[in-house]
């Protein structure tokens, strides 16, 4: 992606169907014989891999492109194996555990891939799927799980995690009896998956707080569901609106109620933030060059760890400096060193960046190491002089729709190299 010096952003941006809502969503159609059809389905890289996913295990899927609607039918299932191929794409892969698992006894799956931000190891998501009565076994790189009978139970989680928390969540709709699940994710994408479940007639209790009870049904009809929009998304047009002072931009589509963190961060950086009609519409702008702020990532309702890279590129250009703590991945600067190619001036220690802002980064070609730190670099070269060469864009298709045409709306000289 090639990113010339561009002036301040300006105009109406449509957010899209969230990427993270949509993958567990998509791997809980796998839970009904009948059809799913999903609305504000952002048709993403990660999406149309899933996608390929549930088809290979028999689902018949459709995706119409121009009315971001995808349909599921997962009435025809023969396959119960999904290979490395599949499954080391993206991490979300493993979140057809669960579904499979409860509605047929048995799955296998190569352990999963995904960004390169750490360890992520699955240990909760089998520990979660063993305590509802499944048996565990791991070999040559794959998980078989398997179950005559899953049980409800009361499920404690060592640490909220989102993944783990879709998963069990969507194994204990079809398992007999109650489960509770405490210390799980409050993440928007999780109530999103519960209110779909509960749409196709799952009894999901609690949802929105850190503690769900699930009452097992024995099945599950289709159903139509909008997907929430992409906070992500939402936040990171957020940032690329303050990276050049002037900036004035409408956000549609967005949930200001998720967005929280983010909002507050903005305006203690001096952003100016008005939320319209209801929270569904917001208007970000910023007269000056940004404060620096220090940001620590912590599980929602915290700072997200998904927009601390678009972070550090606003504190690279801001008037100080600004300490940044990643507690929750462990390899997730990589964008510092490219930033730093570009004037940044990043110091890390471990899990903690000290960013010191300059007065302006200049272009250069920089590579896009993840998705988000590939957001980062975005946002960074919005705001630079000269003209920025992001390599690796494929990164950035993963998880921003129409990425290009969207920058371009606001102002932006960019374009696909
Ligand atoms: N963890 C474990 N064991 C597990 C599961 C997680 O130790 O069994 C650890 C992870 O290693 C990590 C922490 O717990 O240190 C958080 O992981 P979590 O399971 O909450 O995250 P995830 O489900 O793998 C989702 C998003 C990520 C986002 C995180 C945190 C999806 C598909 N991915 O990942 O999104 O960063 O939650 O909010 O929903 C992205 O969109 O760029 C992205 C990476």
């Amino acid at each position: 992606m090639i990113i010339e010096q561009s002036p301040p952003l300006r105009g109406r941006v449509r957010i899209s169907g969230s990427k993270n809502a949509a993958l567990p969503i998509l791997a809980a159609s796998l839970m009904t014989a009948e059809t799913c059809v999903l609305r504000d389905m952002p048709g993403l890289s990660d999406i149309l891999v899933m996608k390929g996913i549930l088809e290979s295990l028999g689902s018949e899927t459709f995706y119409d492109n121009e009315n971001e609607c995808m349909s599921v039918n997962a009435g025809k299932i023969n396959e119960f194996f999904a290979d490395y191929g599949m499954m080391n794409r993206i991490r979300a892969s493993f979140l057809i555990m669960g579904p499979m698992l409860a509605r047929f006894g048995k799955v296998r799956a190569s352990l999963p891939g995904g960004c390169a931000i750490g360890s992520r190891p699955v240990d909760l998501h089998l520990k979660g799927l063993a305590a509802l009565g499944a048996d565990i076994c791991l070999k040559r790189g794959c998980v078989e799980a398997t179950a005559e009978k899953l049980r409800g139970t009361e499920i404690h989680l060592d640490f909220p995690s989102v993944g783990a928390t879709a998963n069990i969540v969507m194994a204990a709709v079809l398992t007999k009896g109650r489960t509770v699940i405490g210390n799980c994710a409050l993440e928007p994408e999780i109530g999103d998956l519960c209110r779909f479940l509960n749409v196709l007639g799952a009894d999901i209790n609690g949802i929105g707080s850190d503690t769900l009870v699930i009452n097992g049904v024995e099945g599950l009809r289709g159903g139509d569901y909008r997907i929430i929009p992409d906070r992500i998304e939402a936040g990171t047009f957020m940032a690329a609106a303050c990276g050049r002072p002037g900036g004035n931009v409408v956000l549609e589509n967005v949930d200001t109620s998720h967005l929280r963190p983010v909002i507050a961060k903005l305006r203690e950086m001096g952003a100016i933030i008005n939320e319209e009609e209801n929270g569904k519409k917001l208007t970000v702008s910023a007269q000056t060059r940004l404060n620096a702020s220090d940001i620590k990532t912590l599980p929602y309702p915290g700072f997200p760890t998904d927009m601390q890279a678009q972070f550090m590129a606003l504190l690279s250009a801001s008037t100080g400096r600004g300490v940044m703590t990643e507690t929750l991945f462990e390899n997730r600067f990589m964008h510092a060193a490219e930033m730093s190619r570009m004037g940044a001036q990043v110091k890390i220690n471990s899990r903690v960046a000290i960013v010191d802002g300059v007065e302006r980064l200049a272009g250069c070609p920089v590579r896009a190491t993840d998705l988000r730190a590939g957001a980062a670099l975005v946002v960074a070269a919005l705001g630079a002089d000269g003209i920025t060469e992001i390599l690796d864009r494929f990164h950035l298709e993963r998880g921003y729709f129409r990425l290009v045409e969207k920058l371009r709306g606001l102002g932006a000289f960019v374009r696909e190299g």
